[in-house]
């Protein structure tokens, strides 16, 4: 049996006739970087609050560390470090009185205030007012009030919101850091798909509240894989040719579309209609990009 860290099974919230998430299981395991990906509306923040039990679910349940969120809520919660849309502060503390303030509810180690400062390059920051910060200083604060306790599990929604290009991917590699520094399994929201290519090794995509696709990130490249084309000089009699054999996918798009096949497969497909006394003008791989891939799956431009 897997071992899941979150798990919900037909998960949904419902607000006046709005499905703002209908029914989604998701599955995630022990030390995943788990990308949680949709355009904006889709459902991820409402889905993150049904999981750190902010707010009650419609229907359906979540369980974490196997445990049910509804029987053992204050267990499991101590052991989840979360950082959820524009956290707020004590804008008249500093970055440290801050942290300080949360770390004395968590009950940990003084040191840990300065270790995740330094995750997060706020050090030299700390000692400033928060209501001085810019919003990506805000957001770095977040995230290094979300690992304070050491959470076994980190649940960042959109942590690079707000972050230029240089915080970007500071976040990006501490992220991708987290499960072989920490131990740490996260899941975190984005709208960009890019941004969740870099770092996560499993997807999910929600849109209108729904779970389009759930897999790791190496099925949803696969998809993207290139397909062959080759143009030919008769290209309905090539389609019905290598048809005929029954072996490939072949369709009639200007010219023969193979779906994606080994080297040696496209060479016996181009031996084989040379033979039949077919010219052959042009041999091309037409790849998909992961963003297009997104993009016909939430429905073009939404994602924007
Ligand atoms: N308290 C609420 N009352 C009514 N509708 C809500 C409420 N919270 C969220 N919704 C609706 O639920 C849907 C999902 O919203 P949610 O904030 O979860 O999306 P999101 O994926 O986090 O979007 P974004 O990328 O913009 O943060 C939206 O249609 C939103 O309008
Ligand atoms: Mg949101």
């Amino acid at each position: 049996m897997k071992e899941w860290i979150i798990e919900t099974s037909g998960l949904a919230k419902q607000y006046g006739r709005r499905k703002a998430v209908d029914h989604i299981s998701l599955q995630i395991r022990k030390g995943d970087i788990y990308g949680f990906l949709g355009p904006n509306g889709a459902g991820k923040t409402t889905t993150i609050r049904m999981l750190l039990g902010l707010i009650r679910p419609t229907s359906g349940s979540v369980r974490i560390f196997g445990k049910d969120l509804r029987k053992e809520r204050m267990g499991i919660l101590a052991k989840v470090g979360s950082l959820v849309e524009s956290p707020s502060y004590y804008g008249h503390l500093t970055g440290y009185e801050n942290l300080e303030a949360a770390r004395r509810i968590l009950g940990v180690d003084k040191s840990r205030i300065d270790e995740v400062l330094a995750a997060v390059r706020l050090t030299k920051d700390a000692h400033r007012p928060v209501k001085g910060y810019s919003l990506g200083m805000r957001q770095r604060l977040g995230i290094a009030s979300a690992m304070l306790g050491q959470p076994e599990l980190l649940i960042l929604d959109e942590p690079t919101n707000g972050l230029d290009p240089a915080g970007i991917i500071e976040i990006r590699e501490l992220i991708k850091s987290m499960p072989a520094e920490y131990g740490m399994t996260v899941l975190v929201s984005s709208h960009l798909l890019s941004e969740i290519d870099l770092m996560a090794n499993r997807v999910g995509i929600i849109r209108d509240g729904a779970l389009l696709f759930q897999d790791g990130i190496d099925v949803l490249r696969k998809q993207a894989a290139g397909s062959i084309r080759l143009v030919v000089s008769e290209p309905e009699q090539a389609v019905k040719a290598v048809a005929a054999t029954g072996n490939f996918a072949v369709r009639q798009d200007g010219g023969l579309l193979l779906e994606q096949l080994p080297d040696d497969k496209v060479a016996q497909i181009v031996a084989q209609l040379v033979y039949a006394g077919h010219s052959i003008y042009r041999i091309e791989e037409i790849k998909r990009s992961l963003e297009d891939i997104f993009l016909d799956m939430v429905g073009g431009g939404t994602s924007l």
